[in-house]
């Protein structure tokens, strides 16, 4: 799904180094955190490893996150966001203004959408690429369909720290001749390069002949992500970008040897969560699963919310609209009348979008935010207000910051569905099942 503007390229901008992330530091591989079982060797849980760095950010991390999962999608940033960006990264020291003469209509587009890859926070997980295998620490991404990787074909100047894949050094790695990938944002972001079949496990389950994208061409966002060394799309194969031949994602090559055909992701508030691959953790969830139809027809884990509910109340508001569950994203972006209405619930909140990147409240509201509840089919899928409290605008911290941005957000005008990225997806269980084309949701111990 990429949406192509223009409006962008108007306020192109070149981000330099971000000081703040001590980009030399380099967490390690597996860290402590991470577990695996296996059962019968065809079921695994893979434990995340959150980017400390992304949570690390300071000042405007609420519109960063805005303009990522804008320009994720290949949407308009609004004009009055992106001067907003541009105002910090100037009082941050971290713009550059392209000089004259440069060329400001290629690849600068595309930086806008880099910082705020650096301002997110986002989950890793250790994957196993080649043999003998080579551990690479990569995000997992229900939005897109593409596994790719940093690697020894990966130019010097484009690595900022990140693992690669080394290719030489795998005996099973195989060029897929004539093959190549690219993905490409709205916002110019991109990465791309050649295509190899390769032995990849992860948490214990082997793919043979998984198609591995190896980047020659990262944008600066990407470089600007030291510990994370590619991605593992699991949204719909339809999605994959690998041409002449689309290749499957990794879920799909394994889902047929898996016990059942699904994979659940249990996202937690700082700290690690979890995904599991071919079983149901009973252990995770409260109640029962509710399940409703997926509708592939864009590729996306996509599904029908019927309205919403604010705090207690037991006014059901219908809205119907479409979401997608979207582990990529951070933030829940709702349609603008939902946003609307949950912070008129909230007094002195505000739509600052051209000081803020978007809804704010005083943080003096945030012990009181009420939850908020999507209506999913027969489901109520509750929000806790603490949840939707993502990040202080004005200070380092919540303590002394007055202004704090919130976790739901209107997605861009015009957009064809919500995306309930993490913010959601953290105060649930989630099943993707695979072989119904079902979204399972349950409650589970916040
Ligand atoms: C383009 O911009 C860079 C960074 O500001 C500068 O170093 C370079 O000299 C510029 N090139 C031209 C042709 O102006
Ligand atoms: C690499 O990507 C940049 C954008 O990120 C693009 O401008 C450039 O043309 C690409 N180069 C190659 C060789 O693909
Ligand atoms: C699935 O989604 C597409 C695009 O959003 C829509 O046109 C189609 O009607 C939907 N199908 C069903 C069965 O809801």
């Amino acid at each position: 799904m990429r949406i192509h503007h223009s409006s962008v390229a108007a306020a192109a901008l070149v981000v330099r180094g971000l000081v703040w992330a001590a980009p030399t530091e380099k967490r390690g591989l597996l860290d402590p955190l991470f577990e695996v079982s296996t059962l019968g060797g065809i079921t695994f849980k893979i434990n995340q490893v959150p980017n400390q760095k992304f949570y690390g950010a300071r000042k405007g991390r609420g519109a960063m996150a805005m303009a990522k999962a804008y320009s994720k999608y290949g949407a308009a940033i609004p004009d009055d966001l992106l001067s907003y960006i541009q105002q910090l990264l100037e009082e941050l020291g971290l713009l550059e203004q392209p000089g004259a003469g440069n060329d400001t209509s290629a690849s600068p587009q595309g930086e806008v959408a880099a910082t705020p890859q650096m301002f997110d926070s986002e989950y890793l997980c250790p994957v196993q690429v080649g043999t003998p295998p080579q551990t690479l620490n990569l995000d997992f991404d229900t939005g897109s369909s593409d596994l790719w990787v940093f690697s020894t074909e990966t130019p010097q100047s484009q690595i900022g720290g990140q693992t690669v894949y080394n290719i030489p050094q795998s005996s099973t790695a195989r060029l897929l001749t004539g093959e190549s990938w690219g993905i490409s944002y709205g916002d110019g972001s991109s990465s791309g390069g050649n295509v190899y079949l390769d032995t990849v496990s992860i948490g214990g389950i082997i793919v043979e002949n998984q198609a591995v994208e190896s980047a020659t061409n990262v944008s600066l966002a990407f470089t600007q992500r030291p510990d994370t060394d590619g991605l593992v799309g699991l949204a719909f194969s339809t999605l994959n970008t690998v041409k002449p031949n689309q290749q499957r994602t990794f879920f799909d090559n394994a889902m047929r040897d898996l016990a059942a055909p699904l994979f659940t992701a249990n996202l937690r508030a700082s700290e690690p969560g979890n995904y599991n691959f071919g079983f149901i953790d009973t252990t995770e969830f409260t109640g029962q699963i509710t399940y409703v139809p997926v509708n592939t027809s864009q590729g996306f884990w996509q599904f029908t919310s019927q309205g919403y509910k604010i705090g207690d109340s037991n006014v059901m508001n219908a809205q119907t609209h479409q979401a997608i569950a979207d582990t990529g994203t951070t933030l829940m972006l709702v349609p603008e009348a939902i946003a609307a209405s949950y912070y008129a619930a909230i007094p002195g909140a505000v739509n600052a979008v051209q000081t803020a990147g978007g809804y704010v409240f005083p943080c003096s509201a945030a012990a009181t935010l009420p939850s908020y509840t999507a209506v999913i089919g027969d489901y109520l899928a509750v929000i806790p207000g603490e949840f939707i409290n993502f990040a202080p605008v004005d200070g380092n911290t919540f303590a002394d910051a007055t202004t704090c941005f919130g976790g739901i957000q209107a997605v861009p005008a015009g957009f064809p569905f919500a995306i309930y990225g993490d913010v959601f997806l953290k105060s649930q269980f989630v099943v993707f099942h695979g072989g119904q084309t079902q979204l399972g949701l349950a409650p589970k111990p916040l």
